[in-house]
């Protein structure tokens, strides 16, 4: 099939990658032309495991094209993927839907035979109609169908999930468009996915009520891990506990500083601004939002504490800033918080990254990114296991006999009995 896919971000460029890998053909468009251009030679604007392969191996297989001509793009294909942000309005919780609105605008001329617009973007419902509604106004309705299809791409594990995904939600009411959708994700589906159509509404409320739930999940384990700090019982025997019953599932119930990333925050913000508008109280996701941002002050007091109030010149090292391990994203990162909090406070930062250095820091005099992470080590009177990169999990933490050792391990990637026999100062969450 032939698809357009625009927006090179995140979402489309590994939905475009991954549709031409199944055969289609593909044309991923975006503004930025030099993003473009260097996709057209293989460099990839952010860091994906096994995305730059698969590139290239579209590109060279000419099924896989970059362009920043939209109305082009468009006429030369079937089905439009939209796949721009929709980040969070300043100052509010609502999704900002502008970028989706501005290329609707611009797309209309382009509708020169029947076209699928597909969006990709999580957009807050109702989103669709409107598109519908601006679309009509200038192009027959016979000529083109509206639909929503969420994406549920993790980052660091987007490849897989594409390939590999639980289900395949298509929010459409038209028989033809849902037949051609069903044919284009064939080869998912032959592979066990399961393939759930639905009002369009329904999908786009669908995007957002998986997010805030798996992030309803986090915030949960993460204050029962408050809970079990205070009666000596380890969060891994709670999680497993009750994880192990199916209706809960074992998934999303690792403790940790707080979610992070281009989703969670924004998402569960966004949905709780949706159902104000129709007058509808979320109280447990609002509850959820307060808990994860009340979590980083939590964390500091802990940090404060180990250092015994002392946090004027300490030398901390940061293992990890990014959100999560296998990207180099460092929205919502929960270390946006704790760093400038530690600086504040007289303390030395100094952190190792395997995505490399972070502009995010550049401002900050007393914060350091330091290329060997041995060296960071050394360096430090306390060690803040931020993310959970595989690195990470088998140092070699003997190596460094002439100190004591202590470590913050805010991902629980050590076994707590195995620190505490080598004679470190060891600490994590919920144990
Ligand atoms: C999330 C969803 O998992 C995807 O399904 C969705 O498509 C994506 O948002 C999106 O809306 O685009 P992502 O933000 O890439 O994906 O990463 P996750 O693996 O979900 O992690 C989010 C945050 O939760 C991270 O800060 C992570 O460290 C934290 N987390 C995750 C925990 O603290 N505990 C867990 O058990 C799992």
């Amino acid at each position: 099939m032939k698809l357009c896919i625009i927006g090179c971000g995140y979402v489309g460029l590994v939905s475009a990658t991954c549709f031409a890998d199944l055969g289609n053909q593909v044309i991923c468009v975006d503004n930025d032309y030099d993003k473009i251009e260097n996709l057209k030679l293989g460099i990839i604007p952010f860091y994906e495991p096994g995305l730059r392969e698969l590139v290239t191996k579209n590109y060279d297989a000419n099924r896989l094209k970059f362009s920043t001509e939209l109305n082009n793009s468009i006429k030369k294909t079937d089905i439009v993927f939209i796949c721009v942000g929709t980040p969070t309005k300043k100052n509010s919780f609502e999704a900002d839907i502008s970028q989706v609105m501005k290329l609707i605008k611009k797309m209309s001329s382009s509708i020169n035979k029947f076209k699928i617009i597909v969006t990709k973007s999580t957009v807050p419902i109702i989103t669709g109609d409107r598109i519908e509604k601006i679309l009509s106004k200038k192009v027959n309705k016979k000529n083109f169908s509206v639909v929503s299809n969420p994406e549920f791409l993790r980052e660091g594990e987007a490849i897989r999930d594409f390939i590999y995904p639980d289900r395949i939600v298509v929010g459409t009411n038209h028989n033809r468009t849902n037949k051609i959708l069903k044919k284009l994700y064939g080869p998912l589906i032959s592979k066990g996915a399961n393939y759930l159509q639905t009002s369009r509404r329904a999908a786009e409320l669908i995007k957002y009520v998986s997010n805030a739930f798996l992030a309803t999940k986090i915030a949960f384990i993460n204050e029962i891990s408050n809970l079990c700090e205070m009666t000596d019982v380890k969060i891994d025997d709670i999680s497993l506990g009750i994880g192990l019953d199916k209706r809960i599932g074992q998934r999303f119930l690792r403790p940790g500083p707080g979610y992070g990333g281009s989703c969670f925050p924004k998402d569960t913000k966004a949905l709780l601004s949706i159902a104000k508008k129709f007058d509808i109280n979320l109280s447990i996701i609002k509850s959820v939002v307060k808990s994860n941002e009340d979590r980083p002050d939590l964390i500091l007091k802990k940090i404060f504490k180990i250092l015994n109030y002392k946090i004027h010149n300490k030398k901390i090292c940061f293992l990890g800033v990014t959100f999560k391990a296998n990207t180099d994203d460092m929205r919502d990162s929960i270390c946006l918080k704790l760093i400038p909090a530690l600086i504040k406070k007289g303390a030395l930062i100094k952190y190792y990254d395997p995505t490399g250095y972070k502009k995010e820091f550049k401002n900050y005099k007393n914060v350091s990114f330091s290329k060997n992470i041995n060296s960071a080590l050394e360096y430090s009177d306390l060690i803040i296991v931020h993310t959970e990169w595989n690195e990470f999990k088998s140092l070699n933490f003997k190596q460094f006999k002439s100190k004591k050792l202590v470590i913050f391990d805010l991902k629980n990637i050590y076994s707590q009995n195995l620190m505490t026999n080598q004679n470190f100062k060891y600490y994590s969450v919920g144990r």
